[in-house]
């Protein structure tokens, strides 16, 4: 569950206050990122030598695994609190278990067009919905990477959910991220709206474009992988603590040669496969309409369901 530890970065054997600090500046502010963290990272951040990173590495991944135990009760009573936002078309919902679930990342992928950064717009009406309209009476936060936002869209999505516009766009936090040492920090500063606001939603859109624009070439990818897993590592604890939807989106290449079951070579590869709790796999059909596949689900059918990209927004 959240497998927050509760412990203060000082508390690590070798972390004193100076280097806590640099830590901290460079975007370390919980035991968890340390404990993901390479020996390389933390000797540039805290300027430590090889011996006492590794130490404080070791050091964060223990306390940082006791912190992961929870009683089983208390596991159920965390998921019989999940909400559900409605996607706007029921096939999609119903594809999903019910919408978007809160306490987890859900990530869409598929080719460019194909309907991420739409739904996304949508969830961020739809979070706002009253629960007897599958919303969560709730804000969202927009992490907007590629400049893709557009509240006049938001305007026409609130029309078609018979909401007012002006409060819908109010209760819509936005934020740019130019690039991933930016994105990496972001979760945190988004965290102190989440504490203060009814914050249910999360978007990232993308996840991963800036990873793939300033990692590139073979010899980058641990690295990549590596800060990409911390970043979502950091999503997933926030999703998990405070109760929110985390929705991503990562653009892959269409590879019409290749039948779907291996349609994808999703950037960021197995650290996302294994950190995003939904994948959903988007296509294109004849327009408007797409098509959406749970991609490697553990207790979610490998089906398909057909929506529509309307004036209002995501139909059916
Ligand atoms: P990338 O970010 O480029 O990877 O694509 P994406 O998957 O985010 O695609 P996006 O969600 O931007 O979908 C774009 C498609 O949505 C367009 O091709 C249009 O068909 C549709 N669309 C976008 N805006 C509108 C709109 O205002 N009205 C309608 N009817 N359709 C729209
Ligand atoms: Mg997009």
């Amino acid at each position: 569950m959240a497998g927050e530890t509760k412990q203060t970065l000082e508390s690590l054997p070798g972390v004193g206050e100076v280097i806590a600090q640099k830590l901290r500046e460079a975007g370390y502010r919980m035991i968890e990122s340390l404990a993901v963290a390479t020996v390389a990272e933390l000797r540039e951040a805290a300027e430590i030598g090889e011996g006492q990173a590794k130490k404080i590495i070791s050091a964060a991944r223990e306390a940082a695994e006791v912190g992961l135990f929870v009683t089983a009760d208390k596991v159920l009573e965390r998921r019989e609190k999940i909400g559900l936002i409605t996607t706007g078309s029921a096939q999609l919902d119903d594809l999903l278990g019910g919408g978007v679930e809160t306490q987890a990342i859900t990530e869409v992928f598929g080719e460019f067009g194909s309907g991420k950064t739409q739904i996304a717009h949508q969830l961020c009406v739809n979070v706002q919905l009253p629960p007897e309209q599958k919303g969560l009476g709730a804000k969202a936060i927009y992490i907007d990477t590629e400049n893709t936002f557009r509240p006049e869209r938001i305007r026409d999505m609130a029309i078609g959910m018979a909401l007012d516009p002006v409060k819908v766009l109010h209760n819509i936090y936005y934020i740019r991220s130019y690039n991933t040492d930016q994105q990496l920090l972001i979760p945190e500063k988004a965290e102190k709206i989440v504490e203060e606001e009814d914050v249910r939603l999360i978007v990232v859109d993308s996840l991963t474009s800036h990873f793939r624009a300033e990692f590139t070439g073979r010899g980058m990818l641990a690295d990549r992988q590596q800060k990409l897993n911390r970043h979502l590592m950091t999503l997933h604890r926030i999703a998990d603590l405070h109760d929110l939807a985390v929705f991503v989106t990562n653009q892959v290449l269409a590879r019409p040669d290749i039948f779907f079951g291996d349609p994808t070579r999703p950037i960021g590869g197995h650290v996302v496969a294994h950190s995003a709790t939904t994948r959903v796999y988007l296509r294109k059909s004849k327009s408007p309409k797409r098509i959406a596949r749970i991609f490697d689900s553990p207790n979610l059918p490998e089906r398909e369901a057909v929506f529509t990209i309307t004036e209002q927004g995501i139909r059916d």
